[in-house]
């Protein structure tokens, strides 16, 4: 197999190259990456030196870019994508740039190159929020209430319209919230573990009664394997663990794993359009033989252990440019806490 791995220095990215060279050992791995704030080469520290793994930075917006890294290669993975919700809401433009365009790019050199497999890597913020004891199916409606999940749901619609249109072999997972280690630190988890590591305030939006269906990254990356391996062309996988948890509920896991100190929770104005609740029915890729390996107990107890270990990793970045998002996002939130 000779596989192309947009947005592969990113957080899940990285994690699918590690996952990929040992489940296909015969493979060889362009990793095709533009390097934004979110994409880090230390994520691929230890697997930059092998000699089955070849980086290239570049932006799948530019089309002249693409069509030179695509051909060549059998299957074609797009991990590639703005991803985190707030920083959609502070300033879409990018999203839709780059989770709607630069995947219509990337089929356009992937129709062209005669690929076997294109998998479109999505999420299960698509289907918007999912009403209790409900779990949605794939062929639930798509309702995205952020820029974020909108732009993936464009990315999506595009994926099937090249299938059905031009018979491109595409496949679409849509993944639950992911944790684990090489998540940059904005998200809840690592953003949580971090700042109790450093004895900052834990900003929980709103009430903290969210629920989302938490994936370790290690599962996530099995699923997508499985999908790429054994998904039906044109289909779509949802991808959870079933591991539902309220954001609450997770603060105090951190707190208690951390040794941190519950005082450093601060109820903050909410996120704008947050939804309340995703749940998914993934019946459709257990049936191909993916099953869930890790707790949620047990992949955050990994994950805390990592953050500890790595702090070179992380204090970097949060030194950096991730300062003024910070102070963005969160300054006037913090100053105005809930009681
Ligand atoms: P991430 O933000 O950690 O990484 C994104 C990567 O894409 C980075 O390496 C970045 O440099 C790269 N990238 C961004 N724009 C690019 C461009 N124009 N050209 C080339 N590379 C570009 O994201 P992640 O959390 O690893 O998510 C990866 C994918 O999985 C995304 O498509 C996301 O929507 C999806 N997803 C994420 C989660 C989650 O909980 N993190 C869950 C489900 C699905
Ligand atoms: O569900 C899959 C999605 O999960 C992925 O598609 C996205 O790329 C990924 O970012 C993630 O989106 P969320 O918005 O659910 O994740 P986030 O970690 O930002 O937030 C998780 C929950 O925690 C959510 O209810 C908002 C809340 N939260 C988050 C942050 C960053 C807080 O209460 N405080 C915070 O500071």
């Amino acid at each position: 197999m000779k596989l192309l791995v947009a947005g592969g220095a990113g957080f899940i990215g990285s994690n699918f190259v590690r996952h990929a060279l040992t489940r296909w050992p015969g493979s060889s791995i362009t990793v095709f990456d533009k390097l934004t704030y979110a994409g880090n080469l230390e994520n691929l520290e230890g697997v930059l030196d092998d000699p089955r793994v070849t980086f290239v930075q570049g932006d799948i917006c530019s089309p002249s870019s693409v069509s030179a890294a695509v051909p060549r290669h059998s299957h074609i993975i797009n991990f590639a994508a703005e991803s985190h919700v707030d920083r959609s809401i502070l300033e879409p433009d990018a999203f839709v740039k780059t989770d709607i365009e630069g995947t219509r790019i990337l089929l356009e050199a992937a129709k062209g190159a005669n690929v076997e497999r294109y998998l479109q890597v999505s999420t299960d913020e698509v289907y918007g929020h999912i009403p209790a004891p409900q779990r949605i199916n794939e062929d639930g409606p798509l309702r995205p209430r952020s820029p974020y999940a909108a732009s993936k749901a464009g990315g999506d619609l595009l994926v099937n319209a090249y299938h059905a249109t031009y018979n491109v072999p595409t496949l679409v997972t849509r993944g639950a919230n992911t944790y684990g280690p090489y998540q940059y630190p904005e998200k809840l988890i690592p953003l949580f573990i971090t700042n109790c590591l450093e004895h900052l305030p834990l900003p929980v939006y709103g009430d903290g009664m969210q629920a989302r269906d938490w994936l370790f990254v290690k599962d996530h990356c099995n699923g997508i394997g499985t999908v790429l391996e054994r998904g039906q062309l044109g289909e779509t996988y949802n991808l959870g663990a079933s591991h539902e948890w309220l954001n609450r509920d997770v603060v105090d896991a951190i707190l208690e794993r951390s040794g941190a100190d519950p005082s450093l929770v601060r109820h903050v104005h909410d996120r704008p359009g947050h939804d309340r609740r995703y749940a998914l029915d993934t019946s459709k890729a257990r049936a191909l033989g993916w099953t869930i390996e890790t707790t949620f107990e047990d992949g955050l107890a990994q994950t805390v252990d990592w953050y500890e270990d790595h702090r070179d990793w992380w204090k970097r970045i949060k030194e950096g440019s991730f300062k003024d998002f910070y102070a963005a996002q969160y300054d006037r939130r913090l100053a105005e806490s809930l009681p």
